[in-house]
């Protein structure tokens, strides 16, 4: 496994692999690694076969961070991403630096960025204004960095996903995208590098996340006709609202691939909500 830091040198390793006939696989993260990243790097493999080349970057972007948020608390820790990322069978760890990938940014000398004006709107990006333009923006360098073949993301974000789908299409990006399912601990929680903020006793409020989600699903799926989203919305914040640490965000239910606001919620509708948990906010979605 090959930790590549430069830019160009990423471009170059990749021209390599291709003009020897692999196919790129690649899985972005802002490392803090765990097991929900390593299913997305298997993902990868499978997309790319075993002669593929396997791409994971980490890289805690500051764009897709507001002044209020952890970005300089985000949790880091390269040895132990390493080390999964060896045992998981990656080729290369792209590990950019900010000054490669925003020049001139400290000294207000970067000024492009990429805005997708649809599917950013609602939810995450209501609530985090300049969230996705932050996403779509270092998606698109790291594009141009990995040049892959295949990018998988998780539907733990499944906003996210959207986005650069979307993005993918309207800027003609050669690379087919693979959302892959996320990954949940024992008692529902959606793994996520965040969770390792929580104490004992948010840790497992912080379930009331999963919870509501099932419940919802078992209210839908008893009223095949649907269920208005404003009771079904209620229903989920005294959930959360139960919970001393617990503070609701936004739930949303919509259609799962226009992310329009539904106001009946039927078998397939997607639901997604944000609670504060303490401090650290955490995000869940599942079809119902
Ligand atoms: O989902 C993430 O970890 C980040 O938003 C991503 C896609 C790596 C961009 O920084």
């Amino acid at each position: 496994m090959k930790i590549v830091e430069k830019i160009t040198a990423m471009q170059q390793r990749v021209h390599r692999a291709r003009q020897s006939g692999q196919r790129i696989g690649f899985v972005p993260t802002m490392g803090y690694l765990h097991a929900g990243h390593m299913s997305l790097v298997a993902q990868a493999r499978r997309r790319v076969g075993d002669n593929g080349l396997v791409v994971v970057s980490i890289y805690v972007n500051p764009t897709q961070f507001a002044p209020t948020e952890d970005l300089a608390k985000y949790p880091r820790n390269l040895e132990r991403d390493r080390r999964l990322c060896r045992a998981a069978g990656v080729d290369v760890i792209f590990l950019p630096s900010d000054s490669d990938m925003y020049p001139g940014r400290a000294v207000g000398q970067y000024s492009t960025y990429v805005v997708e004006e649809c599917l950013s709107q609602g939810m995450e990006g209501a609530s985090r204004t300049t969230h996705f333009r932050g996403v779509a923006t270092v998606v698109a360098k790291l594009f141009n960095c990995v040049l892959p073949d295949v990018a998988v993301f998780g539907a733990k974000d499944w906003q996210q996903a959207a986005v650069v789908r979307r993005m993918v299409a309207d800027l003609n990006f050669p690379i087919e995208l693979v959302v892959a399912p996320t990954l949940r601990e024992a008692d529902g929680l959606a793994m996520s590098s965040r969770n390792a903020y929580l104490s004992t006793a948010e840790r497992s409020q912080a379930t009331v996340l999963w919870r509501g989600l099932v419940e919802a699903r078992a209210l839908v799926r008893a009223r095949p006709k649907g269920v208005p989203a404003g009771s079904l919305k209620k229903i989920l914040a005294k959930r959360v609202a139960a919970e001393p640490d617990a503070r609701l965000d936004y739930i949303e239910c919509f259609d799962t691939s226009t992310l329009v606001p539904v106001g009946r919620v039927r078998p397939g509708s997607h639901l997604a909500l944000a609670v504060y948990i303490g401090k650290t906010r955490l995000i869940d979605n599942a079809v119902l």
